[in-house]
C-alpha cells in the first residue's frame, strides 16, 4: 500500500500544491497560481485566478498533440446497426460548426442549453460544443418524461434545447419530439429555438418558427467556413448543470465548474482508471447520467483516449455477448459499468459461453459504480473475465470517485463489499447523529470533510442556501453524502444504504418520495408509501402501497394499474415503480410517520422487530399478506 499511502499522505499534508501539481495537467490560457480561495463561494472555489476551456482541452490541444488521427469517438449502436468512428479532427469539425450554429441562435457565455437526447455521437457534440463557447449544458436523460423535461426546464431557463427525434430502445422507438414539445407547453420557461437531429427510425415534425433541422444547421455553418474559437473562460465558470433526484421535491441542479473538473477527471484518468492517451476507454452508461458526463465525454477525451458511444443494452442487443464483441472490435482495455449491467448478462450466460467467442485480451481492468457491487456479482466477473473487478463509490454531486482501487497507482488488496480507499481530496469520516466520530467498523452517516476536492460541486443551480441546507448543516465543516456505512480498521469504507428516500434501481437514481407525490395526485388515492426493495438483478426496485378513498368507484385492480401509467407519464418507464397494491392501512407510529423501512425489511424477508411506537401491530400481517398474495413474500 505504500504508493498510494504516500500519494494520499503528500494530499493530506500539502492539499494545495497537490492539486496546483495536477492542474499542470491542464492546458491554461491563464494558469493558477492559487489553488482554493476559501472565502469564495459556498466552501470556497478552486483555482479562483485561472482561465482556459473544457472543451480546447478535450480536443484542440490532441490535435496540436499529433493525435488528430486517432479515433476520439467510436460509436456503436446495435439497436440501429450502426457504427462509426470519430477521429479527434473530425470531432473538431462537428464541434466547431455546431458550436458556430449555436453561437448564431444567439446562445453566448452563461446561458443554458438543454440537451435531451439519446446515446448517438451528437449528444457529445453538443455538450463539446456549449462547453467551447461557455454555454452551460444541462443533459436530460432520454428515458424521463416530458414532467420531469419541464421541471428542469423551468429551473435551468435554456434559450436552446438540443434533442433528436427520438431515441430506441430494444422493444419500442420511443418518438422524442412529442415529448419534448408536451415538455415545452408544460414550462414555464421557453426556449427560443431547438434543433432537432432527424434520425431515419423516426423523423419528427418541426415548428416552422422554433425548431431547426441539426443537418441544415451544420450543413449551412460548414459551407459558410465559420469555426467558433474556444471563449477563454474563468475556471470558476459553470460547465454544467446536471439534476439529480434529491429528497422529495425538485430535483437537485448539480453545478461543475470547469476548471477543478478537468483537473480532478484528467487525475482520475491516469491516477484511478489506469487509462492513459491512446487507449480505448468504454464507459457503458448514458449521457444522461453522471458516469456518461465523466466517463464517456470528459474524462476520456481530456486524457487524449478514445471513447466508445454505445446504444445498446448489455443483453437482448442482440444477446449477453455484445460487451465482449465491443471489447474485442475495438480493444477496449477499460470497461466501466453498473453492476446491474453485470447481473443482466451473468443471469442470461451463467457459465460465460459467450465469452468463448471473443477475444477480450485487450481490457485491463473492469470498474462497476452506480450501486452497491454484490460480492457475487464480482467473483463472477473475476472468474469469467480474468482481469480486475474495481468497485468505485461516488455520486452525481461529487463527479469522480470518492473511494477506489487506484489502478493508475498500485493495486490495493480487494475486500469484497467496499469499494477501497478514499481518494486523495477526500477525507471520508463516518459521524454519529451528534457529529461525533464514530471508531472503526462502527455504522454511521459518511461525510466528506470540507473543502470538497477540485471536480466536486460548488452549489446547486441558484441555490445556495439549498445547498447548505440539503448538504452541509447536519454536520457543520462536513458534506454529507446521505450514504450509511462504515469504515474498517484498514481504511476501507463500505456502503450499506442511503439515509434519505433515494433508491438505486438499475443503477439509476431515483426518489421515492417523488414518486409517492405522483401517486398521492391520483383522485382515488387517500394516502401512499413507496419504498425500494431488494430485486436480484436490479439491485432495488420500487413497490407502491395505496390506501383508496371512500366512496370510491372504481376497482381497486383498475386504480393500481391507472398508478402505474401515472408513474410512466409523469417520471417515466425508467422508475420501474410496476408493482402498486391496495392496502387498508398503512403502519405508522404515533406520531404518524409511515414506517417504510420496516415494511422494506419484511419485503425483504430480513430480520425485523416491532417498532416500539407502532399505533398498530396487526397492520403488519395485513402487509405480509398483501406482500404473499402478490408472490413478494413467500
Ligand atoms: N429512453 C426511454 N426509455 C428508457 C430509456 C431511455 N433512454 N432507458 C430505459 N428506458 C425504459 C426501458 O425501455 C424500460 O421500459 P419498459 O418498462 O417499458 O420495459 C424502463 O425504462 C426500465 O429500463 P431499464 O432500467 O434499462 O431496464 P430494462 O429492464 O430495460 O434493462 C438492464 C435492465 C439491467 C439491462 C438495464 O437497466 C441496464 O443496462 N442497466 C445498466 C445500468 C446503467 O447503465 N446505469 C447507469 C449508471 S452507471
Ligand atoms: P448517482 O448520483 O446516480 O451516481 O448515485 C449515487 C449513489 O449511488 C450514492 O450516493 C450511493 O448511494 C450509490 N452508489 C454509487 N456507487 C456505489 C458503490 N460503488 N457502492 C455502493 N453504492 C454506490
Amino acid at each position: 500500500m505504500n504508493a498510494y499511502q504516500d500519494i494520499y499522505k503528500n494530499w493530506q499534508n500539502n492539499p494545495y500544491e497537490f492539486w496546483l501539481k495536477a492542474a499542470n495537467a491542464i492546458d491554461w490560457s491563464k494558469s493558477p497560481k492559487v489553488a482554493l480561495d476559501p472565502e469564495s463561494g459556498v466552501y470556497g472555489r478552486w483555482f479562483p485566478d485561472a482561465t482556459g476551456n473544457t472543451c480546447y482541452n478535450c480536443i484542440d490541444r490532441h490535435i496540436a498533440a499529433g493525435r488528430g488521427d486517432q479515433a476520439a469517438i467510436i460509436y456503436d449502436s446495435p439497436v440501429t446497426n450502426h457504427k462509426s468512428t470519430y477521429s479527434y479532427n473530425q470531432l473538431f469539425d462537428e464541434v466547431t460548426a455546431l458550436a458556430t450554429a449555436i453561437q448564431d441562435l444567439g446562445v453566448k457565455r452563461g446561458d443554458r442549453v438543454i440537451i435531451y437526447m439519446p446515446m448517438i455521437p451528437q449528444a457529445a457534440f453538443a455538450m463539446l460544443a456549449c462547453a467551447r463557447i461557455g454555454a452551460i449544458h444541462s443533459v436530460v436523460f432520454g428515458g424521463f418524461a416530458p414532467k420531469e423535461l419541464a421541471t428542469r426546464i423551468d429551473d435551468a431557463k435554456p434559450n436552446l434545447i438540443l434533442s433528436a427525434s427520438c431515441g430506441i430502445e430494444p422493444s419500442r422507438t420511443i418518438a422524442y419530439k412529442p415529448l419534448l414539445d408536451e415538455a415545452i407547453e408544460l414550462a414555464a420557461h421557453k426556449p427560443d429555438s431547438c434543433v432537432i437531429f432527424q434520425r431515419p427510425e423516426c423523423e419528427a415534425t418541426l415548428d416552422k418558427d422554433r425548431d431547426h433541422n441539426w443537418r441544415s444547421v451544420i450543413l449551412a455553418t460548414k459551407a459558410a467556413g465559420a469555426r467558433s474559437d474556444y471563449a477563454e473562460l474563468p475556471a470558476t465558470d459553470p460547465l454544467y448543470i446536471l439534476y439529480t433526484s434529491g429528497t422529495t421535491g425538485e430535483p437537485k441542479g448539480v453545478v461543475r465548474d470547469n476548471g477543478g473538473h478537468m483537473v480532478a477527471l484528467q487525475w482520475s484518468m491516469g491516477n484511478i482508471y489506469n487509462t492513459h492517451p491512446g487507449e480505448v476507454y468504454w464507459a457503458a452508461s448514458d449521457v444522461g447520467w453522471v458516469v456518461g458526463h465523466s466517463y464517456i465525454v470528459y474524462g476520456p477525451l481530456l486524457q487524449g483516449a478514445t471513447t466508445v458511444l454505445f446504444e445498446g443494452k448489455p443483453v437482448g442487443t442482440p444477446d449477453a455477448g455484445t460487451f465482449w464483441r465491443i471489447i474485442e472490435e475495438y480493444k477496449v482495455s477499460t470497461l466501466f459499468t453498473a453492476p446491474t449491467a453485470l447481473r443482466a448478462i451473468k443471469k442470461e450466460d451463467p457459465n460465460g459461453v459467450h465469452l468463448e467467442r471473443y477475444d477480450i485480451s485487450s481490457l485491463k481492468a473492469l470498474f462497476l459504480a452506480g450501486e452497491r457491487a454484490d460480492p457475487d456479482t464480482i467473483q463472477w466477473a473475476e472468474e469469467n473475465l480474468k482481469v480486475p473487478v474495481i468497485d468505485n463509490w461516488w455520486q452525481t454531486e461529487t463527479g469522480w470517485p470518492i473511494a477506489s482501487n487506484p489502478m493508475g497507482i498500485e493495486k490495493l488488496p480487494i475486500k469484497y463489499g467496499s469499494p477501497c480507499l478514499a481518494m486523495p481530496g477526500y477525507e471520508v469520516q463516518v459521524l454519529a447523529e451528534d457529529g461525533s466520530q464514530l471508531g472503526a467498523n462502527e455504522l454511521g452517516a459518511i461525510c466528506i470533510k470540507l473543502p470538497l476536492p477540485p471536480g466536486c460541486l460548488p452549489t446547486l443551480w441558484n441555490k445556495d442556501d439549498r445547498f447548505q441546507d440539503s448538504y452541509l448543516s447536519a454536520f457543520p465543516g462536513y458534506y454529507e453524502t446521505a450514504d450509511a456505512g462504515f469504515i474498517d480498521e484498514d481504511g476501507y469504507i463500505s456502503i450499506m444504504a442511503r439515509t434519505d428516500d433515494i433508491i438505486n434501481v438499475a443503477g439509476h437514481r431515483l426518489s421515492t418520495g417523488g414518486m409517492e407525490e405522483v401517486l398521492s395526485a391520483h383522485p382515488d388515492v387517500a394516502e401512499c408509501a413507496v419504498l425500494g426493495i431488494a430485486d436480484r438483478l436490479k439491485g432495488q426496485i420500487p413497490i407502491g402501497f395505496i390506501i383508496l378513498k371512500d366512496g370510491t368507484e372504481k376497482s381497486a385492480l383498475q386504480v393500481e394499474g391507472e398508478c402505474v401509467q401515472l408513474i410512466r407519464q409523469k417520471i417515466g418507464a425508467v422508475a420501474a415503480l410496476k408493482m402498486i397494491m391496495r392496502v387498508e392501512r398503512l403502519p405508522k407510529t404515533r406520531s404518524g410517520k409511515i414506517l417504510r423501512g420496516t415494511i422494506r425489511k419484511i419485503a425483504d424477508g430480513a430480520d425485523w422487530s416491532m417498532p416500539a411506537t407502532i399505533d398498530d401491530p396487526a397492520i403488519f400481517e395485513e402487509i405480509s399478506a398483501v406482500l404473499r398474495a402478490r408472490k413478494i413474500l413467500e
